[in-house]
């Protein structure tokens, strides 16, 4: 191997999975600008809102009888508006296989204190057997966990005629996977993700049954004002057409508007899965041809192709324990740091040691395949110095 650096860089060293890297092109000054410094209440703000709302509807195609509202608290926001709104009537089954699917558990278990739950965990790398869920109970689930690069592989597994909810956090699958819209009744993201968009808010969409458990249920517990969705018992559906619950950032509305108009630009979102699929495609060459490093998802089936992530398999770094593992990687990604050639593209904290590397659309492909020589000498200098070290 090498010591001598490859001579060519990605042009984006943006690979962190969140915030992800801004769309090819991306320029401040081409945000629209004129609603800054007015309220959201004005017809202006509103219509921006509502631009963004029916932008959004249109990209994912969402079913004309589902809403799609703007609210606050990036994903985790909608995530629990959704929980602590929903959920009490019906016995739940909650899944986990990465750090966020651990919170929804958290939220449910400890805070809401739920007491009929099934939880349902796998470790990193695995899926839980899916076909054990029960969705004529409440069902809450992440479409693809970010911190472990694994990802359902369908919606299969719910039934069409359920009685419970499906409450999906896909915060990073939308935009870059289909989903299938009849088979999900709550469905929460950011912007922040596969759309390069702004954190600070979250989306909610909600299903027909979704609203009918809105009208007929109301929760035990207090409701923070930031999840109130019904007024006198009746969805307030204007929170669904732009008006926000409280002041949202219209600049990150103006920067999710300008990303939103990338992508129909591009070819809207099959084209967007289709840039992801290819990101993933040229990881998937390059693992195939690489024997020091796999990726964390055991099966190819069940492999992101927004949040990838890989795991050292060389006796060199697999060898050592977990403390020494995760040095070997901070020296590897401080090293690609320092030569800008990728940020943020260690695992996550409570994931195990690795490196995950977004392939979400706003990627450039060409990126990717410029940052695989990098990967490598990186690798051969971080061993290196480890037997030197020695
Ligand atoms: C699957 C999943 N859920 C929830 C979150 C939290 O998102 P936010 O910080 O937008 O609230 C993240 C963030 O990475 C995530 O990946």
């Amino acid at each position: 191997m090498s010591s001598k650096p490859p001579s060519k860089k990605p042009h984006s060293p943006n690979f962190s999975s969140g915030p992800c890297a801004k769309h090819p092109g991306y320029k401040l000054s081409h945000l629209d600008t004129k609603v800054l410094g007015r309220s959201h209440r004005s017809k202006l703000g509103k219509s921006r809102l509502k631009l963004a709302i029916d932008m959004q509807r249109e990209i994912l195609g969402i079913p004309a009888n589902y809403h799609l509202g703007i609210v606050a608290g990036s994903d985790t926001g909608a995530v629990e508006m959704a929980l602590w709104s929903l959920l009490g009537p019906l016995p739940v089954d909650v899944l986990a296989w990465e750090a966020f699917g651990k919170d929804w558990i958290t939220d449910i278990t400890k805070q809401l204190k739920l007491k009929d739950v099934r939880v349902m965990e796998a470790a990193y790398g695995k899926l839980p057997d899916l076909s054990q869920v029960d969705t004529d109970r409440d069902v809450v689930f992440t479409w693809n966990g970010t911190t472990s690069g694994v990802k359902v592989p369908n919606g299969e597994w719910i039934k069409s005629s359920r009685k419970g909810l499906t409450i999906c956090d896909a915060t990073s699958a939308v935009y870059a996977m289909d989903l299938p819209w009849e088979k999900l009744d709550v469905v929460t993201y950011s912007w922040q993700k596969v759309l390069g968009g702004e954190g600070g808010h979250g989306v909610l969409i909600l299903s027909p049954r979704a609203v009918a458990r809105l009208e007929s249920y109301t929760p035990s517990w207090p409701m923070p004002k930031t999840f109130r969705m019904t007024k006198g018992g009746k969805l307030a559906a204007d929170i669904f057409e732009g008006a926000t619950i409280n002041t949202p950032s219209m600049l990150a509305v103006e920067d999710a508007i300008d990303a939103l108009s990338w992508a129909k630009i591009i070819g809207g979102k099959a084209e967007m899965v289709k840039r992801s699929n290819l990101n993933l495609k040229t990881l998937e060459n390059w693992v195939a041809k690489t024997p020091w490093i796999d990726f964390l998802a055991e099966t190819k089936e069940i492999r992101s192709n927004t949040s990838v992530c890989l795991k050292f398999v060389d006796k060199a770094v697999s060898g050592l324990s977990d403390e020494a593992q995760q040095d070997f990687i901070k020296k590897f990604t401080a090293l690609l740091e320092k030569e800008e050639v990728a940020y943020d593209i260690a695992a996550y904290r409570d994931a195990p040691p690795g490196i995950r590397i977004w392939c979400g659309a706003t990627v450039e492909h060409h990126d990717i395949e410029l940052l695989l020589p990098w990967l490598e000498w990186a690798f051969a200098q971080t061993v290196q110095n480890l037997a030197k070290a020695a």
